[in-house]
């Protein structure tokens, strides 16, 4: 039977920002449907139905209680997650809860109880780590033909707080700052190349300007268990822009003009307050009235996170966005990564293999608490000033 006669049935909570990056690729990939969805904002709900022909709920709970939902894809704010994706699974609903899982370690532990009460699965994502070239590149570990993984370098400079933001987003207490937003790409991605097992946590956090009162950088120290260490670093007030170290491609794949952030800080001289700002993000999102939908063509490039470096006994690895660079004895070869057709087509890949081939998934509940754990440490040892030793750390799923 083709996938695409038996489509993962997802309802959706939050047509936001996650749910517009996703949405090329809802529209492209025939394994899954969207049937359900809830959102507070009217328009948001008339867009789906409109786009979808799907039942658009008075609430989240009723979106979960949707006989015809299979998956609940979870897209609202950070802070909505934990409870969410209980009442999700106490429905008997699996859940692909967005990044990052929640916000501290009990809500994560809630959540995995929960789903693992009910018999439910969980995959976090989208998140950076599941990208082509990332899982490529540990594919290549995975051979051996390296020899041990010792040293992880990342390294992203970004205009992530200039970008519109709900006020929220700009307060630590509240989930706010790269730590929790975009330390969850990087932390997972560099956490699935050296294994997993994160010991330590050395980390300085910056926040740099007060207009945008919450951590906008950090520099991250991690030691493994299996001896490997990482330095991941994020600066989020990027007046520079590593993509220029990534062949000019963006984040999404696609080419990135040299002067974006410039223009990402010029936009923002527009803004007249913190609800006039909130606005300017959802009329951008889906249903509002500054929306365009991204593009949906098959890229030239995968997603990517930056530079990314990884260090082997016997070979160092470039991640690119087409694929990785290899240096080693014999010299420096390309492999190419497959460009997925529909853009992030490895969500709805490890989607479709737990829901259709009761495969473990990779970003499941135990793993990406363990990346929660990483996030908090660095802003913990940004307070305390010390390494910040961790507990609940897991390997990478064997699959
Ligand atoms: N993976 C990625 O690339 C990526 C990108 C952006 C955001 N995210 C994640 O997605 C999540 C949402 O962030 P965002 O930027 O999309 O925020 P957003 O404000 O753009 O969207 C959130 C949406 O949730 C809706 N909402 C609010 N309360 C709700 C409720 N009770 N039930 C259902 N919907 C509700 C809002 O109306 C809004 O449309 C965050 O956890 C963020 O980390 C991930």
């Amino acid at each position: 039977m083709s996938p695409s006669a038996n489509p993962v049935r997802l309802g959706v909570l939050g047509l936001g920002r996650a749910f517009t990056l996703m949405l090329p690729t809802f529209m492209a990939d025939s394994r899954v449907k969207l049937v359900a969805a809830f959102d507070p904002r009217p328009d948001a709900r008339t867009a789906f139905a409109q786009t979808f022909g799907g039942r658009v709920h008075e609430s989240a709970e009723a979106v979960c209680a949707d006989p015809d939902v299979e998956w609940v894809y979870v897209a609202t704010p950070h802070q909505m997650h934990a409870e969410q994706v209980q009442l999700a699974a106490r429905h008997g609903k699996h859940v692909l809860v967005e990044k990052p899982m929640a916000l501290s370690l009990a809500d994560c532990a809630k959540m995995i109880d929960v789903c693992e009460v009910a018999g439910t699965q969980l995959i976090v994502g989208h998140s950076h780590s599941f990208n082509a070239p990332v899982l490529l590149a540990r594919q290549l570990i995975d051979s051996g033909a390296f020899g041990r993984v010792c040293m992880v370098h990342a390294m992203q400079y970004t205009d992530f707080l200039y970008r519109p933001r709900r006020p929220e987003e700009l307060d630590t207490a509240q989930g706010g700052g790269v730590v929790f937003s975009q330390a969850a790409h990087q932390v997972d991605i560099v956490r699935l190349l050296a294994g997993g097992e994160v010991s330590s946590v050395r980390a300085l956090t910056g926040r740099w300007d007060p207009t945008r009162p919450t951590e906008g950088a950090y520099s991250a120290l991690l030691t493994f268990a299996n001896g490997a260490f990482a330095s991941a670093t994020y600066n989020g007030y990027g007046f520079y822009d590593t993509d220029l170290l990534m062949d000019g491609v963006g984040e999404m794949g696609r080419p990135k003009s040299r002067d974006a952030h410039y223009q990402t800080r010029v936009r923002m001289k527009t803004v007249t307050d913190e609800a006039q700002e909130a606005a300017v993000k959802t009329e951008r999102n889906f249903g509002g009235s500054l929306f365009t939908l991204a593009a949906t063509e098959a890229p030239d490039a995968c997603q990517h996170f930056g530079p990314v470096l990884v260090s082997c006994e016997h070979g160092d690895l470039r991640l690119t966005p087409r694929g990785v660079q290899v240096f080693d004895e014999n010299g420096s070869r390309f492999v190419p990564a497959v460009v997925p057709a529909v853009p992030r087509a490895e969500v709805i890949d490890e989607l479709w293999t737990v829901a259709r081939e009761s495969r473990v998934p990779l970003h499941g509940g135990r793993w990406s608490q363990a990346t929660v754990e990483v996030c908090l440490a660095l802003l913990e040892s940004q307070r305390a000033g010390q390494d910040i030793m961790l507990k609940h750390q897991v390997a990478l799923p064997r699959h």
